[in-house]
């Protein structure tokens, strides 16, 4: 009885972001975020899923690459497997049975690309389809990597940190679909693809411990932060969601600052595009533009479908000395509902 299940999942890019965990184990976030979904028709993860009949062993590759599996990737499989007996949709049989898992990102891995989200949010929906359980999986997939929850819904999403010590309640939810603001467009500056140098894991752990400055961004800003962008969104009120984006951004690298010893995640070339991006809205009157930066120096830029030509245009002349596009043009990426 062989089986094969293949799913593909977007990535999601954070206007609020999380940093931080009350959990590390079940990875429970310190604060709610909000993040936008993009298409999968420029940044992906594909995962497939074939039965490894007669053998009880579970393979993965990435990339064409052979990889140890992880702590967090098994617990991920066992999740899935628990969840599926208790609805019961698998037989004992079937949940017994080997697994062969091959995924494949067709953009850099660990650039700081939000990979990971992808990934786990792809290996989770392939899992829960092969399985055949029903239901939201976010907060299996939070479990594996706390981002990656987000890439289950499409459009603008928002992960709970809930109440429950469990983690129960910690799921994500969609908080319009795609098609609610379909000008919203993504421009994705690689300014590096090079591994980053302080995993997001190691890192809001080391914020966590030592910022006295994440805990009042956690329990007091984050909550103001994120009623103010879900109302900017549900307005479409687009100079207010970039302001608000460019704000929890910079209030991200400045947790990270404050951490001891700090962590740098920007570059030269990061700041120069957030310069860029503060002269371009100053010309233009009004926020036209907003940059978000994760745990790496590559831009995320958020514009509207009618000022991605000349976003792109003052990047290409400012910056084609510097930035190197590898494999990803500057290109449009449309949101869209899951
Ligand atoms: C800066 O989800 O990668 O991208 O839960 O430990 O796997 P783990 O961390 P991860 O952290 C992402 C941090 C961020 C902000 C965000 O996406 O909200």
């Amino acid at each position: 009885n062989t089986r094969t299940v293949t799913c593909e999942a977007p990535v999601n890019i954070a206007v609020i972001k999380y940093w931080g965990k009350s959990n590390e184990e079940l990875i429970i976030p310190l604060n709610d975020s909000i993040s936008v979904t993009l298409s999968t028709e420029h940044l992906r993860a594909r995962t497939t899923i074939r039965s490894n009949s007669g053998s009880r062993e579970i393979t993965f590759s990435l990339d064409g690459k052979e990889e140890v599996l992880t702590k967090r990737f098994l617990r991920a499989v066992e999740l899935c497997r628990a969840e599926a007996k208790r609805q019961n949709t698998s037989t004992a049989e079937e949940l017994a049975q080997g697994l062969s898992i091959v995924s494949e990102n067709n953009f850099p891995t660990a650039a700081g690309l939000a990979s990971s989200a992808a990934g786990f949010a792809c290996l989770v929906t392939a899992l829960k389809h092969y399985y055949r359980i029903t239901g939201d999986v976010s907060g299996i997939v939070r479990q594996g990597s706390g981002s990656a929850c987000r890439s289950v819904f499409g459009g603008f999403v928002r992960w709970l940190k809930g109440t429950a010590p469990d983690g129960s309640d910690s799921i994500a939810q969609q908080v319009k679909p795609a098609s609610h603001w379909p000008e919203m467009r993504v421009l994705i500056l690689v300014v590096s693809d090079h591994k980053k140098e302080t995993s997001s894991t190691h890192g809001m752990k080391t914020t966590a411990e030592t910022s006295r400055l994440l805990k009042y961004r956690a329990d007091v800003l984050v909550p103001q932060r994120c009623a103010e962008m879900t109302a900017a969104i549900t307005a479409k009120n687009f100079a207010e969601f970039a302001e608000i984006t460019m704000r929890d951004s910079n209030q991200f690298h400045a947790v990270c600052l404050d951490t001891y010893p700090p962590i740098f995640y920007l570059n030269s070339v990061s700041q120069a595009i957030i310069e860029m991006v503060h002269i371009y809205n100053q010309y233009k009157g009004t926020p036209t533009v907003a940059y978000s930066f994760d745990a790496g120096p590559n831009a995320f830029l958020f514009t509207l479908e009618d000022n991605v030509n000349e976003v792109a245009g003052l990047i290409s002349a400012t910056f084609s000395e510097m930035i190197d596009f590898r494999g990803l043009p500057l290109q449009p990426i449309r949101t869209e509902a899951s």
